[in-house]
């Protein structure tokens, strides 16, 4: 028997229900429910109903992760949850969860932070997290630039989006160019057989008068609104929109964006490894930019494989197990869940 700990993790602040079970920086399950099907024509998530199927898929996903990992839930040492940020009643169900957990086992709660899990979660890969590292934390509800010295300290925000999120931007632009939502992937898809040059949509905020202020910061609502202008102007003039071609452009700009600033950020802070996380992560041609842009600067990437970019429970218990092994203390039993729990906060 190993003495690393055995940890569940449970996360649900926005449309998955997720439970992961590591030992240590080993995964042995990552059951995750979605309800991304049941949001799907509104083409955004409805948090009422997200609330809703987090509740039902909670008791058979954490049976599926103990199923799949071969464990019992009396052999965990330690529970952890997401407490925030994400939508409020999402949250509340994994909380309630995780504290019924906690005291029906009697086993240490962890309320953690929904970015710094996404930054965890690489060490279930590629073993333990350099320290510091520059993490680069892209979603649907976030696009950060992190100093990251201890993930179970804290993290140091050099910056963030000042409108959509990266993630927002695909599925809106999605939206405009009539693919299904979440955007993103279809995008990628898309943009695979595109020309990335056709159109020269915006980079925002990269002009020199921007970077005083703004330098580590993202704007992508610019940019979306090109996309949609450009598009308006092809329909009005009767021309055939060629979807490939405009994927291919708008991505290019975003991955242009990120790759740029995450490596000026890194060499600002005389940073070498560079990790990035969030749906947005499994994006292809960012995969494809960050590193060849960084090798090129004899800095690192790391990039989780897309399963565990995306949102899932395996995130939250590899922070959970960090948390453990370096003798953190535990969250209160009135944990609350906060839906702007601060980046700052690793452990409420
Ligand atoms: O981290 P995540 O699962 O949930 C949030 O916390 O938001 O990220 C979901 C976001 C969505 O906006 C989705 O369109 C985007 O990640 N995404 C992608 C790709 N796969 C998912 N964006 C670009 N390319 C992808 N391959
Ligand atoms: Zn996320």
């Amino acid at each position: 028997m190993s003495d690393e700990p055995l940890v569940l993790g449970i996360e649900t602040s926005c449309d998955e229900t997720g439970v992961g079970i590591v030992r240590g920086h080993t995964l042995l399950a990552d059951a995750v429910a979605s309800s991304v099907e049941e949001h799907a024509r509104f083409g955004g998530v409805v948090p009422e109903v997200a609330s809703r199927a987090h509740l039902e898929a909670m008791v058979p996903t954490i049976e599926r992760a103990c199923e799949t990992a071969g464990v019992s839930l009396r052999d965990i040492d330690a529970i952890a949850v997401t407490s925030g940020p994400g939508l409020a009643g999402a949250l509340l169900v994994g909380v309630a969860s995780a504290k019924a957990l906690s005291i029906g086992l009697g086993k240490p709660l962890y309320g953690v932070n929904h970015l710094a899990a996404h930054v965890a979660v690489d060490q279930l890969e590629h073993g333990p997290l350099p320290e510091p590292c520059l993490a680069m934390l892209v979603s649907g509800g976030h696009s950060s630039l992190l100093k990251v010295e201890d993930v179970t300290v804290g993290v140091d925000p050099l910056g963030s989006t000042i409108d959509d999120a990266a993630g927002e931007a695909f599925d809106k632009v999605a939206r405009l160019l009539g693919l299904p939502f979440p955007g993103g992937p279809h995008i990628d898809r898309a943009a695979a057989s595109g020309n990335s040059v056709a159109i020269d949509f915006p980079r925002g905020l990269t002009a020199r008068k921007d970077l005083e202020r703004h330098r580590f910061d993202f704007s992508f609502s610019g940019l979306k609104t090109a996309v949609a202008r450009w598009v308006e102007a092809q329909q009005r003039d009767g021309i055939t929109i060629d979807v490939a071609d405009v994927a291919a452009s708008f991505q290019e700009a975003v991955c242009d964006v990120l790759t740029r600033k995450a490596l000026d950020a890194a060499q600002f802070h005389g940073i070498e490894d560079i990790l990035i996380g969030g749906g947005v992560a499994a994006n292809s041609r960012l995969r494809a930019m960050a590193t060849e842009r960084a090798e090129a600067r004899g800095i690192r990437v790391r990039v989780p494989r897309p399963g565990l970019c995306t949102d899932n429970g395996a995130m939250v218990a590899a922070l959970g197990a960090e948390l453990v092994k370096r003798g953190r203390a535990p969250s209160a039993l009135d944990l609350p869940a906060d839906s702007s729990q601060p980046i700052t906060t690793v452990v409420a």
